[in-house]
């Protein structure tokens, strides 16, 4: 267990917690190349939890864009040595957006519901992960939320709904009949989050908001073009593992999902074939083990604008347009 990763320069017998291939006993295994590779060297029923964002094909860094057929095909491999590991009573999160060509938008989810069907997961929840902010687009309405499919192996799965629980809009309702009636109807430890959750990808809101021209600045960013935030892999593995269990990430990027399970003591493995990711994601586990990794803790709510900042007002270029005052008419009068 001891791995000194001379490919990357960097010495990391000081986060000696940190293997480079398949170990029953690691903690964290960290596998620095093709996930193709690596899943041949895992025993079968062996993770309890796979949460991943795959590449979406996007022609991003990491990646050469190829037809979504051969695209898929190649995923589909994937997919099956994924279930062949997976435990008996383990799940799958599978983060997806959509890939888009020549303008025209293919929803990644609906295409990868077929494939996991034809392996034999049972789908439990489609997540919409929504976020409040990204590109303006100018010929279809603004993308605003990705998803997640979250599929069991079987009927017999771990499902744990009290840790990510969120607080109730109306704590104080009571039941109005039957044997329970006079007492209170919720849950003390707050109500279940549902299956759309609002987790900031870039907290640029607040610095927005407040300092007007900051640029974005979330304390997780780093240089990775599609990272997803910590706390939306901690309320997947808080509800569907228990400590202790194995979570693996086959595109572990900058090792988001690793540091959520090392926050939430599970056991935490992941594969990444781009060595530029796999030094930060180092990084960011020592970090972890170290408890300075600067992250949003889980359940911050997402800032709210008060309507008093300076970007809330109407420009006072467009006060004197009567388009732009009808449109403040309609918004302000409804
Ligand atoms: C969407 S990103 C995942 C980012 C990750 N969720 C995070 O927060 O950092 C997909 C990652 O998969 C990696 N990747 C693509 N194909 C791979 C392969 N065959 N084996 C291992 N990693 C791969 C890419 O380099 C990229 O970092």
């Amino acid at each position: 267990m001891n791995e000194i990763l001379f490919d990357y320069g960097i010495d990391f017998t000081d986060s000696n917690e940190v293997s480079s291939h398949y170990d029953a006993e690691a903690r964290i295994i960290l596998y620095p190349g093709d996930t193709n590779d690596f899943l041949a060297t895992i025993p079968d029923e062996t993770v309890a939890l796979i949460m991943t964002s795959p590449p979406y094909n996007l022609g991003k860094d990491y990646e050469s864009r190829t037809s979504i057929e051969y695209y898929l095909e190649a995923q589909s491999q994937v997919i099956k040595q994924l279930y062949r590991i997976l435990r008996s009573d383990g799940s799958i999160c599978w983060q997806v957006g959509n890939f888009v060509d020549k303008g025209e938008v293919y929803p990644l989810d609906v295409f990868y519901y077929g494939i996991f069907k034809k392996f034999g997961f049972h789908l439990r929840n489609r997540i919409i992960w929504r976020f409040g902010h990204g590109l303006h687009a100018s010929k279809r309405f603004s993308g605003r939320y990705e998803t997640i499919l979250w599929f069991t192996k079987s009927n017999r799965y771990t499902f744990n709904l009290d840790p990510v629980r969120v607080p109730s809009k109306y704590p104080g309702k009571r039941h109005f009949k039957g044997p329970n009636r006079g007492k209170p109807s919720g849950n003390p430890l707050g109500k279940n989050p549902s299956d759309i959750w609002e987790i900031v990808a870039q907290d640029w809101e607040k610095e927005l908001w407040d300092i007007p021209n900051v640029k974005a600045n979330h304390p997780e960013k780093t240089d990775h073009p599609c990272q997803y935030p910590i706390e939306l892999v901690e309320r997947c593995l808080l509800a569907l593992t228990r400590e202790n269990d194995q979570v693996f990430d086959p595109y572990a990027g900058v090792g988001t999902s690793l540091v959520a399970a090392i926050l939430n003591n599970r056991r935490a493995i992941g594969s990444e074939k781009e060595a530029a990711y796999v030094a930060i994601a180092h990084q960011r586990i020592r970090d972890s083990l170290n408890g300075v990794l600067r992250h949003r803790s889980i359940g911050t709510p997402v800032h709210q604008p008060t309507g008093n900042e300076r970007v809330s007002q109407i420009p006072d270029e467009w006060k004197d347009d009567p388009e732009a005052r009808l449109f403040e008419e309609r918004i302000n009068y409804p």
